[in-house]
């Protein structure tokens, strides 16, 4: 996720631009630049670091010209480094583009750009997009038609603006999957991928659509159909929101807007650069013995992983907690181990100090992380960005449900590559995997209202359990520990099977026993578990199918999911738990975003 902004009007744009980066921080921010036209020439300033810092080195706010565009950046491809900062050129450096997004055909357009002689200086996807518009304003094809030629060339998803010394009071913008708004107005246009950067300018917004081109001047707008050059007709709607708000996307929360996220997160992470999930796929079939290892919610996807290597890719790996790896495998592991980290700052000490250990003993080490330039993505042999976009709530949620993801795509690579299940259902659970978007974002439409009233009954509770068997178990777990942190109630997670061997000794009447239970080759231990729990008087709160009328009839409180793959499941069923901790917590007053004694990375052993 990068936040891009753009301004064309009759006032200098460097400090306008530099206030709007700093409200589009939220969206990334390992580096950040900008460019401005003045005279008929493309000035650039770009760094790495904070807005801040590098308006301090570099003073943004001097640059000249009334006409400009700027990028605040969280790296996907490419390390964090000045020179895959954006804005990037073309091989004259007339054209300067922002980008947010995933170009996921890069690779091939690099190459027809290196065959065609094009220097390219980054090692981003984006760059890519203004040595394609170079390429057909040679061939005299005009700006706005060689913009929408490029787009229609490039596969993925894009919020992209770009300025240009051959228009010099032109900014041209499309989007496609990635946000994009234009802020109308006296005498000025911007263009920025939320409202937070165009409010303290102007009310007055257009909403683009999905496939929309925008060309802005001091004084106009039109948009376009990309796919047709057609001009369309968007509406300029009022938006009477505070900053504050708006930051927050009218949500009182971050964690409740990263939770509303999440089928935009899962897009993204479904968007994998395929060559290195297929390394990472190889490397982890050569190994003997294979760990995943991680700490908080990256365990409990760590946990998640296993069931999908095994069952996907029937390989057998083993799920653990950081801090215990070296008293537990550190004497027993050597060259063929290979240890695949999940880390979602890919900074955290517990994860990073078994690593150097492993690495000592010439262990392989991969990784999935959500941030590029992390030490994980240092030490790891080859790694896998999440594509999550900065999380801000204390508590982990969209980081976690693309971890999952990710992990399933690794699994369904390796099945491939060992060729252990049959085509037909590599197919099918593929097909699962592109539904997961659209399905987390009809679970919260619907679950929403229910968990609210549910989370009111929680708030009241000494004591929750959260149950599941198979790969539930570890929705349970990510379940229990987000109510934990944030409500503050104990809860404890075990395999539903284990509850004879103990912890039913716990259950009294009223205590609120959560079952994770879509429908798998368990239901009908889950239905056993959960009589074995009525009769000892708990409160029964079932997740499951929409369509199971036997398990909706036995439990107290039933909780409607839509269909999914099993393996999958942890994906949407672990959403209304989130929201189930995070209304608990509101209920009780806590604040879900800074639940107390935690951090969000914890660098230190
Ligand atoms: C902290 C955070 C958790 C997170 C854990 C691991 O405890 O509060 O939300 O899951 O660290 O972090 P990582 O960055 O390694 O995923």
């Amino acid at each position: 996720m990068c936040g891009i902004v753009g301004y064309v009007g009759t006032e200098n744009a460097a400090p306008i631009l530099l206030r709007a980066l700093r409200r589009l921080e939220y969206r990334g921010y390992d580096s950040a630049g900008a460019a401005t036209l003045y005279g008929g020439v493309v000035f650039i300033k770009k760094d790495t670091g904070r807005v801040e810092e590098i308006n301090a080195r570099l003073k943004l706010e001097s640059m000249p010209g009334a006409i400009g565009i700027a990028h605040t950046r969280w790296a996907t491809h490419g390390a964090p480094t000045t020179i895959n900062a954006h804005p990037h050129t073309d091989c004259t450096g007339s054209i300067a583009i922002v980008h947010n997004g995933v170009i996921e055909n890069y690779l091939a357009l690099k190459k027809e750009l290196l065959d065609l002689d094009h220097a390219l200086a980054s090692r981003t996807d984006s760059e890519v997009i203004a040595h394609l518009i170079e390429e057909y304003l040679k061939k005299g094809v005009e700006l706005k038609e060689a913009f929408r030629k490029t787009l229609l060339r490039l596969e993925g998803s894009y919020a992209v603006a770009l300025v240009s010394s051959q228009s010099p009071d032109t900014i041209l913008a499309a989007r496609r999957e990635a946000p994009l708004i234009i802020g109308v107005g006296k005498g000025f246009n911007m263009i920025a991928s939320d409202i937070t950067a165009l409010l303290d300018m102007t009310g007055e917004m257009v909403f683009l659509h999905d496939g929309d081109m925008a060309i802005l001047t001091p004084d106009s707008y039109r948009v376009y159909r990309i796919d047709t050059g057609e001009a369309v007709e968007r509406p300029v709607k009022t938006v009477d929101l505070t900053i504050e708000m708006a930051e927050k996307h009218g949500y009182p929360h971050f964690m409740l807007k990263e939770i509303f996220e999440q089928p935009e997160t899962l897009r993204n992470s479904l968007r994998l650069q395929i060559e290195y999930v297929d390394l990472l796929a190889e490397l982890l079939d050569k190994g003997r013995v294979i760990y995943l290892v991680g700490a908080g919610t990256s365990y409990n996807a760590c946990i998640a992983g296993s069931y999908l290597f095994s069952q996907i890719a029937r390989l057998s790996t083993f799920p653990v907690i950081a801090s215990e790896f070296i008293p537990n495998y550190g004497a027993s592991i050597g060259v063929d181990t290979v240890i695949l980290a999940v880390s979602q700052s890919g900074e955290t000490a517990d994860v990073l100090s078994a690593l150097e250990y492993a690495r000592m003993r010439a262990c392989t080490i991969l990784g999935i992380t959500n941030t590029v330039g992390s030490t994980l993505t240092r030490v790891a042999r080859a790694y896998v960005l999440q594509n999550s976009g900065p999380e801000i709530g204390v508590a982990a949620t969209k980081t976690f449900t693309s971890q999952v993801l990710v992990l399933a795509k690794i699994a369904l690579r390796l099945a491939r590559l060992r060729g252990k299940i049959a085509q037909y259902e590599i197919d099918e659970f593929n097909s699962w995997m592109e539904k997961v978007p659209s399905i987390v974002h009809d679970v919260l439409e619907r679950v929403e209202e229910p968990i609210k009233k549910l989370a009111e009954r929680i708030a009241e509770s000494r004591v929750v359990f959260m149950l599941g068997r198979g790969v539930s178990y570890s929705t349970a777990l990510e379940g229990r520990l987000k109510l934990m942190e944030l409500s503050y109630i104990p809860c404890i997670t075990y395999p539903a099977g284990e509850s004879k061997h103990g912890p039913i000794s716990v259950i009294e009447n009223g205590v609120p026993v959560v079952f994770i239970a879509p429908p798998d080759e368990y239901r009908k231990l889950n239905i056993g578990s959960i009589m074995e729990m009525k009769a000892r008087g708990a409160y029964t709160i079932v997740l499951g199918d929409s369509s199971d009328q036997d398990l909706k009839q036995l439990a107290d409180h039933y909780i409607e999911m839509p269909k999914i793959h099993p393996l999958l499941s942890p994906i949407p069923y672990t959403i209304p738990l989130q929201l189930l901790a995070y209304y608990t917590a509101v209920v009780k007053g806590y604040d879900p975003d800074k639940p107390r004694n935690l951090a969000k990375s914890i660098t230190v052993p």
